[in-house]
């Protein structure tokens, strides 16, 4: 008996791949371009799901979710490159999620109340959380987080996650240079500034604090 082969049968299946964005490519323009997207979207993010599914193929991490997976690799100094990898596709699945066409200005109420409780007022805050990611050296992100009950700013060098620290991410904002380098050049601040005032889904950061206060365990899932 003749058995042929169909395409289905010499496809293997991937367990990531890259998430649609949640809108057009040219809808934060002016703040952040299409061109932008094109790169920052379709080659750095497309690469680092594509190298995320080469590495994870075959080791123990096979079949975990994303979220699964960079907790443990996260402290693996032989699985460096794994934990890059994933980390950058959550961190960048999250940061597109983190941005809206029309976003900024003030969050919800109840969210704002808690915003001035923890940093004495937005404008603090938007202060506070400008610095950070200015002063975060090379590559890496300026996050928004629950710590608990709380909420903190921080920030990561490289593909650094603040769920393997305990800390629960609301919020986030690239600052390695191909967020902002074609865009910017090299004034990060601008680009900081603009996604601050202009862009930030504060729906999405509500959303997030609200399951972060119902459990301190709660990582959103980025896995597609
Ligand atoms: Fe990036």
């Amino acid at each position: 008996m003749l058995f042929l082969r169909t395409a289905e049968d010499n496809f293997m299946a991937r367990p990531f791949q890259l998430p649609p964005l949640p809108y057009a490519d040219n809808a934060l323009a002016p703040v952040i371009s299409a061109q932008t997207i094109a790169t920052h979207y379709g080659k750095h993010h497309k690469t680092y799901v594509e190298t995320l599914n080469k590495l994870v193929a075959g080791t123990e991490f096979e079949g975990q979710a994303l979220e699964a997976v960079i907790r443990g690799t996260a402290s693996k100094t032989d699985q460096t490159s794994l934990f890059n990898n994933a980390a950058q596709t959550w961190n960048h699945t999250f940061y597109w999620k983190c941005m809206k066409a029309g976003g900024g200005g003030k969050p919800p109420r109840a969210f704002a109340e808690r915003i001035d409780g923890a940093f004495g007022g937005f404008d603090k805050f938007r202060a506070e959380w400008i610095n950070t990611a200015i002063e975060q050296f090379g590559s890496g992100w300026a996050w928004l987080v629950a710590d608990g009950d709380s909420l903190a700013i921080a920030r990561t060098g490289n593909a650094a996650v603040p769920f393997t620290m305990g800390l629960t991410p609301l919020l986030t904002i690239d600052v390695w240079e191909h967020a902002y380098y074609l865009d910017y050049q090299n004034r990060r601040t601008d680009y900081v500034r603009a996604v601050i005032d202009k862009l930030i889904n504060w729906d999405f950061a509500a959303s997030n604090f609200e399951h972060a206060a119902a459990d301190h365990n709660f990582v959103p899932v980025m896995s597609a």
